[in-house]
């Protein structure tokens, strides 16, 4: 019983200090998407068909399992480099038999978007920041690009959504044509 603890007690540790150093390393922790803007943001997803679809900053798979189940035709990427949300979704994966998802620990700033067609982030300035940059280089075809809360700071959003909830969290959608 005591070496049980002791195991326990020693994974939550190792799980605790392994977010600590990702949300220091990211500069963002692994926060989800509150439920009431996950509900406004899948109600308004494009309803055409889309085959490529990327989550950048996956956390735990909350609006990524959301796009597996909107898009069930569709291959969605979630990235996401800490390692325990991307445990995580890799055993939810498993368990869910989520063939259409690919869960990915690559640094999004080293993928190369430009056959996605739908992209959806929940990130943080900086990021917004360095991704416009890369969206600009890499989005040449028909890209829509989804962000809630923080917006690309140089392009105004072709559509802007408010989310009825305690912060009336902002969703950008952005058309990259
Ligand atoms: C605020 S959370 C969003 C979680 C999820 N998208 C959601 O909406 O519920 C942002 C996530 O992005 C991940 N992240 C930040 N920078 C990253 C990078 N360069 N490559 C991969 N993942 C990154 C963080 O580890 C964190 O889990």
């Amino acid at each position: 019983m005591f070496i049980l603890a002791i195991i326990v007690i020693s994974i939550v540790f190792f799980a605790f200090i392994s977010i600590v150093y990702s949300t220091i390393k990211n500069g963002i922790s692994p926060m989800p998407t509150s439920p009431k803007v996950k509900k406004v943001l899948v109600v308004n997803l494009p309803s055409h068909s889309v085959t490529q679809i990327a989550e950048l900053g996956a956390g735990w798979g909350t609006l990524a399992f959301q796009l597996t189940k909107k898009y069930p035709s569709a291959t969605i990427t979630a990235f996401e480099n800490s390692l325990i949300p991307y445990t995580f979704m890799v055993i939810r994966k498993f368990l869910f038999s989520q063939n259409n998802l690919i869960v990915s620990r690559k640094n999004f700033y080293k993928a190369d978007f430009s056959n996605y067609h739908l992209i959806v982030c929940y990130l943080y300035p900086d990021a917004m920041t360095r991704l416009e940059k890369q969206f600009h280089k890499q989005l040449t075809k028909e890209t829509i690009v989804i962000s809630h809360t923080f917006a690309l700071p140089n392009r105004k959003p072709n559509k802007t959504i408010i989310a009825n909830d305690l912060y009336q969290t902002k969703i950008y959608f952005y058309y990259y044509f």
